[in-house]
């Protein structure tokens, strides 16, 4: 738990996939949050979708009752920019990747902020020094990068632009962790960032191999989720071959293995563009590969995601 003070209330802007999911978390700890969208329709769903989110969070032993009840008494849809800001501490972006509309929105979410408001970005992979380029207070404000959904995934990048101060870092690894969420400093920003970055080669790699059939999408994800992330949600991947070789550690393991591992890197694909035609095989892959509806899916995912979550903190050794 943080040392510093809580916000008395948040406000997020942008009520989509991943404000509402903020929303949630926020509601969840028992936090005053306000929801703004720019589109009536937008709103309206976080109305359903916060709430439904938030007690889901209860089902799936993430969050209590009473609590949450709690929260969500002081949730609310702000009919304005100016209403959800006003009294915040932390305002919260989440519209879509779009670095104008960043820009424009953080202009005029300056102009109706108290002046120590701590502002991130849920951007995916823009550079903060982009995001808040019209922002003239640069030292609040700093990415923090969800990852979705973020009212369960605890990992949050935290990107700061070269003019954030330290203070704002601070506040906002605090809140954070007064969330229960995880957050991981990056040093310097990069396109995409880490999680980015990571899940972009991955990927790319993995749907070389289903295009290139060599294997069905099922049968692909589970050589990911029962492979690989199976072991990093046990030790990332330097940990992972620094045990991988006998007590000598990760200079046996090169030794041994750095010549196979040079072998495939020479190999492995390099485009950078996924061609209509080719995009439309994934998808027919995919759709073929998940039948069910995409709520259900979903559900089960979450429910998968919070065991193994509860298993891992229940591991915990430090
Ligand atoms: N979806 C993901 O998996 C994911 C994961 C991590 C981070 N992100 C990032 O989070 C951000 C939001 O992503 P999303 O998937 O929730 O987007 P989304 O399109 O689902 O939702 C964006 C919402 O913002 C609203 N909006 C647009 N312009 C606005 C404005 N000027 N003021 C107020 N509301 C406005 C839209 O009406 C919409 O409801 C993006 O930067 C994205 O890159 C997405």
């Amino acid at each position: 738990m943080t040392g510093g003070a809580l916000p008395r209330k948040v406000a997020v802007v942008g009520a989509g996939d991943i404000g509402c999911g903020w929303a949630a978390l926020c509601a969840s700890a028992g936090w005053p949050v306000s929801v703004f969208d720019a589109s009536a329709r937008g709103l309206e769903r976080a109305s359903q979708e916060v709430p439904r989110r938030t007690r889901a969070l209860v089902a799936l032993e993430r969050a209590t009752q009473g609590i949450v009840e709690r929260g969500l008494l002081e949730f609310a849809q702000a009919r304005s920019l100016l209403q959800a800001v006003q009294d915040a501490d932390w305002v919260i972006e989440a519209i879509p990747e779009d670095v104008i509309a960043k820009q424009k929105l953080f202009e005029s979410i300056e102009q109706v902020a108290a002046n120590d408001t701590l502002f991130t970005s849920s951007s995916s992979g823009i550079a903060p020094a982009d995001v808040f380029a019209r922002c003239r207070r640069q030292d609040r404000c700093l990415v923090a990068h969800p990852l979705n959904p973020p009212e369960l995934v605890p990992l949050v990048e935290l990107v700061p632009a070269a003019r954030t101060a330290t203070s704002a870092i601070t506040r906002a690894q605090d809140y954070l962790r007064s969330l229960g969420r995880m957050p991981i400093l990056l040093k310097k920003p990069i396109a995409g960032y880490v999680v980015g970055r990571i899940a972009a080669s991955v990927w790319r790699q993995c749907i070389d191999l289903v295009l290139q059939g060599v294997i069905d999408v099922d049968d692909l994800d589970r050589a990911v989720s029962l492979g690989p992330a199976l072991g990093w949600a046990a030790a990332g991947p330097h940990l992972t071959y620094h045990l991988a070789a006998g007590d000598e550690g990760v200079t046996v393991f090169l030794q041994q293995l750095l010549g196979s591992f040079e072998g495939w890197w020479a190999q492995l694909p390099t485009w950078h563009k996924l061609e209509p035609e080719q995009q439309r095989a994934l998808i027919q892959s995919i759709e073929r590969a998940y039948r069910g509806k995409i709520p259900e899916l979903r559900e089960a995912r979450d429910r998968r995601l919070s065991a193994i979550l509860r298993a891992l903190e229940q591991s915990r050794t430090t």
